[in-house]
């Protein structure tokens, strides 16, 4: 699914605004809809259902827009479904203080991943996120630094090498026909993608050796796309056997891989070195508690795996793809670059000082951020914004439309990194921006995930030239907002000299 995403910078649209289908907007929620919704009574099943298929980016700004104070009521058949626009309201239901929200529509990804931080409420997932911020603190950052250093290294050899560019990591890329030595990379987001699942595995697994990191990732974007597909389904729909086929195949896939990989695990500082290790805590009962069954940790590293690779990937192709299309910024922050560190990687000391670099990633999330929408439902009948809400309600919170919001960030569709090195967003309230969600549940890997994006940037713009091929990107909204299949990207090897003066290419 493709449709609205409207992006300029310099006046050059890197999407054409299609602009949202002439359907009418969602209605404010006011004290109509607040009865309605109280009654889980919901109007002519699908007023909105189509549009949230087909155009989800164009509705949930126009909701955004028009509702930006209350909840916009859509009308997507029984039971009650609400955008949340207001950054106050967003907060009110992440921070989630008197525990009445809870994350819904679990129950596919838990045929996938069981139970883990991902999936669970509860103890259960009290402990889970414990391990989990464990794993992604601050020891294990800096040395998955080193670790994303050492994978980036090997894989932009093969950028700059004889033509093994791409996902495939065949040597069939097309090499540039214009560009003596330059390589165009077939798809930019497999290849990041491709780059940081092997990074991640090494890093919580101590290795990707005997890996197929592109049959894994073909299995990963098929359980997506299927669970995409169900979720989106009209209530009621039956999901037809082709598809129920192909997401048990490929999750099993999955689970067959991670399984494997535990098996072989040659013990150490990690993921599954944590999760295999004899308990040293009690149960939540007070009694000994029980190590993790082989299927158990399965489900824990599956989900760091999944959670720790894509959505890095997905923002990192973002930012390379805005980054080519934006000389001045990418020659400054090569300067940048070369004036920290020179041509050596960076660790996340380093990136503190490297203010542009950091700025365009959280540029790149505020523009097109991995997690566009983030779902929650009530647990009970609770009242949000003046609005009574029955037990069951879906509410949804799009960090994509509430970041897109002209009221926080002036020129909300340009790519103009240097709003963060100003105050320029001091005054936003602190949920105008929330690419990693907020409250409980928050994304324990962001500093894992800035890191990692910060060393494959410097090494990537220390070594290339990276210029945009072809039609501007336009995105593939699943259940990740993603550049469409098939962006590419052209990387145009820059002179060996010192890094900060590698401007050209031969
Ligand atoms: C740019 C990269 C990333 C983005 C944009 C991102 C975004 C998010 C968001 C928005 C959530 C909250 C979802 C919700 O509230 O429903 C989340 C949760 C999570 N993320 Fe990330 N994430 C990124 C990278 C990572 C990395 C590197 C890890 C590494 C392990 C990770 C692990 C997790 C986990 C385990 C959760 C579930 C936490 C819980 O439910 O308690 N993420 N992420």
């Amino acid at each position: 699914m493709s449709g609205e995403f409207p992006m300029s910078w310099k006046a050059v649209p890197l999407v054409s605004p299609s602009g949202p289908s002439p359907a009418r907007c969602p209605a404010h929620a006011g004290q109509d809809d607040a009865e309605r919704a109280e009654a889980g009574e919901g109007p002519a099943p699908g007023g909105h259902l189509e549009e949230l298929r087909r155009e989800p980016l164009g509705l949930l700004r126009r909701s955004a827009k028009e509702s930006a104070h209350r909840l916009a009521r859509l009308d997507t058949g029984p039971g009650a479904c609400l955008v949340v626009s207001d950054p106050d309201a967003v907060d009110v239901v992440l921070t989630d203080h008197d525990a009445a929200f809870f994350k819904p529509k679990m129950e596919r990804w838990k045929q996938v991943l069981g139970e883990n931080v991902l999936t669970s409420e509860g103890p259960a997932w009290a402990r889970s996120r414990r391990r989990s911020m464990r794993i992604t603190g601050a020891r294990y950052v800096r040395r998955a630094a080193r670790v994303v250093a050492e994978v980036t290294d090997e894989r932009l050899r093969s950028w700059a090498g004889t033509g093994a560019v791409g996902v495939d990591g065949a040597a069939d890329s097309p090499r540039s026909p214009c560009i003596p030595g330059s390589h165009d990379i077939p798809d930019i987001h497999e290849e990041m993608r491709t780059l940081t699942l092997a990074a991640v595995l090494r890093h919580l697994c101590g290795t990707d050796d005997d890996f197929d990191l592109r049959a894994f990732g073909r299995h990963l974007r098929t359980v997506m796309e299927c669970i995409h597909a169900l979720e989106s389904a009209p209530a009621g729909a039956e999901p037809s056997a082709r598809v129920e086929r192909a997401f048990a195949h490929a999750a099993g896939e999955l689970r067959a891989a991670v399984l494997r990989l535990v098996a072989s695990h040659a013990g150490g500082d990690d993921l599954v070195g944590l999760l295999t290790a004899p308990p040293d805590t009690a149960s939540d009962d007070g009694r000994a508690a029980e190590p993790l069954t082989p299927d158990q940790v399965c489900d824990e590293v599956l989900a760091h795996l999944i959670a720790g690779h894509e959505s890095t990937a997905t923002a990192l192709a973002w930012s390379l793809l805005l980054l080519s299309r934006d000389a001045d910024v990418t020659r400054r922050v090569r300067t940048e670059i070369g004036t920290t560190v020179g041509g050596r990687a960076p660790g996340p000391a380093d990136l503190a000082g490297m203010p542009l670099l950091q700025a365009v990633f959280t540029e790149a999330l505020r523009l097109c951020p991995p997690a566009w929408t983030i779902m929650r439902a009530t647990g009970r009948p609770c009242e949000l914004s003046g609005v009574r809400l029955p037990a069951g309600a879906v509410l949804l919170a799009s960090p994509y439309s509430i970041q897109r919001s002209g009221r926080w960030f002036p020129r909300p569709d340009e790519f103009l990194p240097d709003r963060w090195l100003g105050d320029a967003a001091a005054g936003a309230p602190r949920y105008a921006y929330f690419p990693f969600g907020g409250g409980r549940r928050s994304c324990p890997g962001r500093m894992l995930a800035q890191v990692t994006a910060g060393v494959v940037l410097t090494r990537v713009l220390q070594g290339f030239r990276i210029e945009p091929v072809g039609e501007p990107p336009t995105a593939d909204v699943g259940i990740i907002l993603r550049p469409s299949p098939g962006t590419r990207l052209r990387a145009v090897p820059l002179r060996r000299e010192s890094a900060g003066q590698r401007e050209e290419s031969p």
